[in-house]
This record gives structure tokens, sequence and C-alpha cells, in this order.
């Protein structure tokens, strides 16, 4: 259908719907180019294990710490959160962590905060400033330690350097040093992807492979440590979503954690790794909803029959208790904190929006039990007789309060009339009118998992209760760029802004109460502007035209889903949208069947893909210019070719990492006319 343009990306006029593609002509660059060639480290075991294990393998009961990783706190420029955890079921004897503006010695033991004894993870309690936390895992009944230091009022720009020791007669130790965010306006380059999942058996801590397993995902934590240009490590990377697929390894969640750990240890423990919740860190466990022990006679067997599925809170158990991130100071209607599940912070000139979409989207979550044959046995944990009965899918939709349809404009706002609206919204609002207002913020960029317009045709789709929860306060807000996942492959959007009124989506694939060939208002975002300026040479967006948004999904899984729609009839790029809820059909006498996309739209949204690279990672450069306003960031897309050792042998061990971008933009909001907002046609020359 459409065609090839050179990787460079100008704008090129006449090829105004036509999406760019991105193929074998970056690819090859990258090849003749010689990108950075990197060796994996040597095989821990000398044959690959034949699949992800299905039943529960011990963890280690040694203590010496692992898995470090930095998150920053409420404020980069002074604060930074240091965890780490015991590698496995033994909680380290009297935890310490020394920090110091110089290398930790001998002769310089530096600032000392001990930990204090764990206790179990419990979202309706503050932290203070040392912390140490234990999760019980719902299903297989194994119990993880980690460790949070909250580092406050450090200086801005700043190196420290830190060590943390798990107290042992002979303690073990472990260390790092990371610098803290600039204060002011001021330059600094952040990163990001989603879905990175756990390397394969030969990168992996355990030797194991797991649901998701690919050792591109150990190359994707490599390169966020030696970006592809050439020109240094980023201040601190987004992770959105789906970060180790832990929920479909219902024998062994916490050592995929682990896995996930240490592998992004080798980056986290030097720079800040900020998550946002996706649809794979709903566990399914024992506990009710809330995260509170469920209450059914009989212990665990019977927990699921009641309806308890979850894994901590919301499902999420393990993730708060290895992130301690930023507090938004919300307490939720159930009692629990929301603490980390949603959270903003600013570097420079731009403030950072951290979203659970769980919270909005129609789809359902990341943990299924959903077999289609009759009378199946419910998915049995051996080691403590946990069941999850056959039909069970995770859902957290609205699980901050209510949302209702303002039919005016299709959107879903909170309920306020219910008593109990939805507090993530509300957050959500507040935070963005409050950047808006600040005079220090330029640009926002709001990061979540799941996508609002995708055209992946082998993945998820686009989700309608994005489009209606939140694009509404994108718009009126006017956030730059919304990042995602879900979706394993690239996908850039043009800059849009409102919505297409009418009815452009179609039912192909009906839930019960559909009608297939029916008109749906798929809420679908009006493309602003087609063809790109030019800032300093380099094509350039505005994003006070529109919000741009990037699918960033190929971070590492063994599911790429780089195949994407296209409408024959009219040659536009077409998009699945899920605009109910996924039903989950049957009975246990027939079996169960969970739904996908309902509907279908032509997708005049969709700027560019990647149908040749899943992988891949994002590099951007904030530049804060010469005063309010002018704040650019430089966005390079690099992808990663896929490492091939998914039948489970050991590959090559190298692999080359792009030191050419596939794509490269600049974003801003004085880009191309000098002052905002007054648009203009294509072609328009930069002011700088
Ligand atoms: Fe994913
Ligand atoms: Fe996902």
């Amino acid at each position: 259908m459409s065609e090839s343009f050179q990787a460079s990306g100008s704008g090129k006029p006449g090829f105004t719907r036509r999406r760019f593609i991105i193929g074998s002509v970056g690819v090859t660059a990258v090849a003749a180019l010689g990108g950075t060639a990197v060796r994996a480290p040597r095989a821990l075991a000398g044959t690959a294990p034949s699949g992800p294990p299905t039943a529960t393998l011990p963890l280690p009961t040694t203590t010496a710490p692992e898995q470090l990783l930095l998150t920053w706190g409420n404020d980069p420029a002074r604060d930074v959160t240091v965890s780490w955890s015991a590698p496995g079921t033994v909680a380290q004897p009297a935890p310490v962590l020394a920090f110091s503006t110089r290398p930790i010695s001998g002769h310089n033991p530096g600032h000392l905060v001990k930990l204090p004894d764990p206790a179990p993870l419990n979202v309706t309690k503050r932290y203070g400033e040392a912390a140490s936390v234990s999760f019980t895992d719902g299903l297989n009944g194994q119990t993880t330690y980690f460790y949070h230091v909250q580092l406050t009022g450090l200086e801005p720009g700043t190196r420290y350097y830190y060590q943390v020791s798990d107290g042992a007669a002979t303690p073990s130790t472990a260390g790092a040093s990371f610098e803290t965010a600039p204060a002011g306006r001021a330059k600094f380059r952040f990163s990001s992807y989603g879905d990175l999942a756990t390397p394969s058996w030969d990168l992996n801590t355990s030797g194991n492979i797991w649901h998701e397993s690919c050792d591109n995902s150990w190359y994707a934590v490599t390169a966020i440590e030696s970006p592809g240009d050439g020109l240094g490590a980023p201040l601190f990377h987004l992770l959105n979503g789906d970060l180790c697929y832990a929920n479909l390894d219902v024998n062994n969640a916490p050592g995929v954690w682990r896995d996930f750990g240490n592998n992004i240890g080798r980056s986290a423990a030097n720079r800040p790794w900020m998550p946002a919740l996706g649809n794979h860190e709903v566990e399914f466990g024992v506990d009710n909803f809330s995260g509170h022990p469920g209450n059914a006679p009989g212990g665990v067997a019977a927990q699921g029959a009641a309806g308890n599925y979850w894994n901590g809170p919301y499902g999420y158990g393990h993730y708060l208790s290895r992130f301690l991130l930023p507090d938004n100071g919300l307490i939720n209607w159930d009692g629990n904190r929301l603490r980390g599940n949603f959270y903003a912070f600013q570097v420079g000139t731009v403030k950072f929006i951290s979203l659970d979409a769980d919270d909005v989207i129609y789809q359902d979550g990341g943990a299924n039990y959903v077999i289609n044959a009759a009378n199946q046995a419910p998915e049995t944990i051996a080691a403590t007789g946990a069941q999850i009965p056959n039909g069970t899918t995770a859902y957290n939709r609205e699980y901050t309060g209510n949302l209702t349809l303002d039919a005016k404009d299709n959107a879903l706002v909170p309920d306020i009339a219910s008593g109990k609206p939805n507090l993530q919204t509300l957050w959500l609002e507040g935070t963005l009118a409050q950047a808006r207002r600040d005079p220090s913020v330029d640009m926002i960029v709001v990061f979540m998992h799941q996508c609002a317009m995708s055209t992946s045709a082998s993945g998820n789709g686009s989700d309608l209760g994005i489009r209606q929860a939140w694009l509404p306060l994108f718009d009126k807000y006017e956030v730059d760029l919304v990042l995602s996942g879900h979706e394993h492959d690239y996908e850039r959007s043009y800059p849009v802004r409102g919505y297409d009124a009418g009815a452009h989506g179609t039912v192909v694939t009906p839930n019960p109460g559909q009608t297939a060939g029916t008109a749906v208002d798929t809420r679908r975002p009006s493309v602003a502007a087609t063809e790109p300026y030019s800032h300093d040479g380099i094509p350039a967006w505005n994003t006070g035209e529109g919000t741009v948004y990037l699918v960033l999904g190929g971070g590492g899984t063994n599911g790429p889903t780089n195949t994407y729609g296209t409408d024959t009839a009219d040659d536009l790029p077409k998009a699945k949208v899920i605009t109910q809820r996924n039903a989950v059909v049957g009975a246990e006498a027939t079996g169960f069947v969970k739904d996908g996309a309902d509907s279908v739209e032509d997708a005049p949204w969709s700027a560019a893909i990647n149908p040749t690279d899943a992988y891949g990672y994002s590099i951007f450069d904030v530049d804060p210019g010469h005063g309010r306003g002018d704040t650019t960031i430089t966005f390079q897309y690099f992808a990663i070719p896929a490492v091939s050792n998914e039948a489970g042998t050991a590959h090559d061990g190298t692999t080359t990492l792009p030191s050419v971008p596939t794509e490269k933009f600049v974003f801003g909001r004085k880009v191309g006319n000098g002052n905002g907002h007054s648009g203009g046609g294509p072609g328009k020359g930069g002011q700088h």
C-alpha cells in the first residue's frame, strides 16, 4: 500500500494522509554505519530449559543485596529514593544504606541510614524515611523483601554515591552512583519504552525462561546505558507499563520479578526508572479487590471460588512493594492510599505525569484464565492449593471511583453525583491545570500503558475509554506528548486536537448486545497537522497545535505486534477500537471465550509505523531555550533488531545496537511560527 520514505523523516508534500513507513531503509543505514556491537555475558547454563516452569521453583536463601533501583521523589532535583531487594525468601539481617557526594570507602563511610524490621505491604499507612517491606505472593506463597530509603534535601545537579548492605555478620554490599536533576531551566535527556519483560534463560539471573522472556529485554536495558547516538545515558528512564509479565507465571511471580529487577538494575542502579502501571501488573492472588485477605472458609483453595483473585491491592502488590514512587496524596474510597499508582514530577521545564490507564480502559487486565474447553479444572498452584476458576479475568476499571457519560461530547467525567467520583481523573485535571498555570512548566509529557491510538492489527487496538476520560483533558490543557506501550511495536500519530464528530467506527466483532455493522462513535481524534515544520534543519511538530501520541511498546517481549491495519477500500490506516468491555462469554460446562476489540475505524491520525522492527527505544533531549515557552524536545527512535533466541537456544552472544535513529523529530510549542498557537501551513521555517 504505502510508500517507503527516507528515514530522515523530512516533510514531503503530497503524502498528507499516508503513513511514514519505517523499514529496511533505517536498518540498512545502521548496518552501513556499524552500530555498537554488544556482547552478551557468558550463558549461565549449558542447555536451555524447555519452557516456563509449571511448578513453583525455590528462591535463594542468601541475603546479599541485588536489584538496585532508583526512583525520583517528589522533587527530582532534591529527592531520590533508593530501593533494593534480598534475592529470595530470607530478609536481610540489618540492612543499611550509606550515601555521600564522594565514593563510599573505609575513609568515607558516608551518611548512614538503618532500615527498620520488615513489615507486610500495607498501603493504608504512610511510609517513613526508610522502610522494609515484605510481600507474600497470593498464589505461590513465597515472601520476598524490598528496602526503600527516601533521600530528601539533596543538592540539585549533583552526583551522589551510595552503598547498601545486608547487615550480615560478614556484610555483603552493592552500590553505584546517580545524579540529581538540575534545578531551574536546564537541558537534560530522558528515555522511554514499555513492555520490557525479562531476558531469556541465558541472560536471566535464574536461568529460567518465563512466559514473555526474550533476550531483546536484555539489550533494551543495555541501550539505555549507552544510547546509539553516542551522546550519553539519560538522566532517567520512563517505563510505560507491562514491566515483566509476572502475572503470566502464576507459579513463580516473585521469581519473574527478581529476574526483571536484576535486568533493569544494570541501569536503574545508576539513574531513576519511573514506571507506569500496565495490565500485566494486575496479578491474581487470594486477596479481595482492596488487598485485604479473603475470608472464604477452607483456606486459599476456597478463595478463588469466593471471588478473591487479587494479589495485594488491585492486584498491584508486587509493584507497590518494589516501587516507592512520588506521592499523589490521595486516599482511595476503600481506604488505600494511592501513592505510586499515578503521580507527577517535574524536571527542568517539563512536567511528567504517569497514569494508570487500567482505571479507565474498557479492555480488561492482563490476568486471564479463560479456556475454551468444557469443564476445565481451575488453575491450581500446587505449592499452596490456590485456585483460579475458568472464566476469570482481572478488571480494574473505575477502581479509583466512578465515571459518567457526558453525552454532549461523548466524554467520561468523574461522577460527582455518585458520591465516589473517579479520583485519578479528578487528580489528572487538577495536575494539568496547575501545570499550565505554572510559569516554570513549558511542556507536559504523559506516560501510561494502554493506547488511545494504535493501528496494530495483531495487538489490542485503541481503547475508547482513554479517549473518553482523558483525551478531553489532554486537549483542554494541551498536553504535548503522550507515551504508551501495550502494543509491542512502534507507532507515531500526527498532532491531534479534539475529535471528529460523528460515528466513524463500525462494529465488526460484536460483544453480546452489539450488532455487527452498526456504526459507533469512536471519538476519533482530529488531525491538526500532517506536514512537519523545520527546526534547525530537523523536521518538527508544533505540539501547541496538537498532542502527539507515541506507542513505544517494543521493550523486549517475545510477542511482537508490528502488523498494522489498512483499509483496503480506501488505503487508509485502519485501527481496531475497543468501545466496551471485552466480554467473557460461556459457561463452565462448555468453556469460556474472551472477546477482543469490537470495532474498527479509519485512522487518518496514524503518521508512522514500523513493520520491520518491533523493538526499540526512544531518546528525548530537552532544551529549555532562552525563555518561557521556548522548550523543545528532540526525539529519536532507535529500532533494535530482534534477537533470534526464542527457540530456547543461546544466541550468538552479540547484537548490533543501531547508531542511527529510524525517526528523529523536534517537538515544541513555538516551532514553526514563533508564537505557539497561530497554526500555519506546511513547510514553514523554524525561528531558531
Ligand atoms: Fe505488553
Ligand atoms: Fe499491555
